[in-house]
């Protein structure tokens, strides 16, 4: 089969297909794999394209590897002309090359429902994605996706500005974000805050018209590894599952309501001793009772 070519419709389900583009991290909390689990958690079949791999553990991150953007583009290609894919999340490019293949590939096959998070750096403070990359995300992703979910230093960087530090500060730099998407059609900025100071966590959902401000209580626990990747994710896997009025706004509610579950239960997990994972089966296995 030539892989450009779209292959015979599978049957419909009800049940989305939904793949994550982005970064391996080994230990599973992050990147891929970790999408993986929570496509699986929401109830979507989940693929994966290996864009870049890292030598990770909850501690940091001490080695990534890119592969050559031709067999990145032969996983897209080859996946997308045979699965039909209701969402597409993207997650660690790692360069601009890799970034200008994901854009190409994706326009070639009309990617639906595309969830971008601009992953620039890991929980542990490591680089994700070279400086040549962020204009080719800006100029070549940031068309094509429907909603992009920026965390506070991100939202600086794409902006050249100073990260927002306050709620207000947020509002602002939510309306400026969604200028960097087309304007002429629904496209969506989700602004997370989990870097606020305080007790109290708000992100900002805003499709140029609308401001839904989301707040919720941080959560104590230092086990929050991959909460960005686990997000967009979510948010992927259940935008499908959503009609009604406003399904964008039900799928990030959500996507946000379930995130919470997996950090309130991320210490019930023991894995390595720096930034642990959330919990993402949180609500399908029974809890933890005796001794392992
Ligand atoms: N301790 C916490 N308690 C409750 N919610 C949290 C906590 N930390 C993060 N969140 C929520 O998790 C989501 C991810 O936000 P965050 O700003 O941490 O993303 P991120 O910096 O991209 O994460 P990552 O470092 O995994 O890439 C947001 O909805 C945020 O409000
Ligand atoms: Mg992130």
């Amino acid at each position: 089969m030539n892989q450009t070519q779209q292959a015979a419709p599978a049957p419909a389900s009800s049940i989305p297909n939904v793949v994550s583009i982005a970064g391996v991290d080994p230990s599973g909390g992050a990147g891929v794999f970790a999408d993986l689990k929570t496509f699986s958690a929401l109830g979507a079949y989940g693929c994966g394209v290996v864009a870049a791999l890292t030598a990770q553990n909850t501690q940091g991150v001490t080695g990534v590897h890119v592969p050559p953007t031709d067999f990145l583009r032969l996983q897209i290609d080859t996946l997308y002309a045979d699965v039909r894919l209701h969402a597409t999340k993207i997650g660690m490019l790692g360069s601009a090359e890799v970034t200008a293949t994901v854009a190409d590939r994706l326009a070639h096959w009309q990617a639906e429902n595309i969830v971008l998070d601009p992953v620039m750096v890991a929980k542990s403070g490591d680089s994700l994605l070279a400086k040549s990359a962020i204009a080719m995300m800006r100029d070549a992703l940031f068309p094509q996706a429907f909603l992009i979910t920026p965390n506070l230093p991100e939202a600086g960087v794409l902006l050249e500005q100073r990260a927002p530090e306050t709620v207000k500060e947020m509002y602002r730099a939510a309306e400026r974000l969604r200028e960097l998407l087309p304007t002429s059609s629904a496209r969506w900025v989700l602004l997370k805050g989990g870097h606020l100071p305080g007790n109290e966590l708000v992100d900002l959902l805003f499709d140029g018209d609308r401001m839904v401000e989301l707040p919720a209580p941080r959560i104590e626990t230092k086990n929050t590894h991959g909460t960005g990747c686990t997000l967009s994710s979510a948010i992927a896997a259940l935008l499908p599952q959503h009609a009604g009025l406003r399904p964008v706004e039900a799928a990030v509610r959500q996507a946000r309501q379930w995130l919470l579950g997996a950090i309130a239960h991320a210490d019930e997990l023991a894995v390595g001793s720096g930034h642990g994972p959330v919990h993402h089966f949180h609500a399908l296995w029974p809890r933890p009772t005796g001794p392992r």
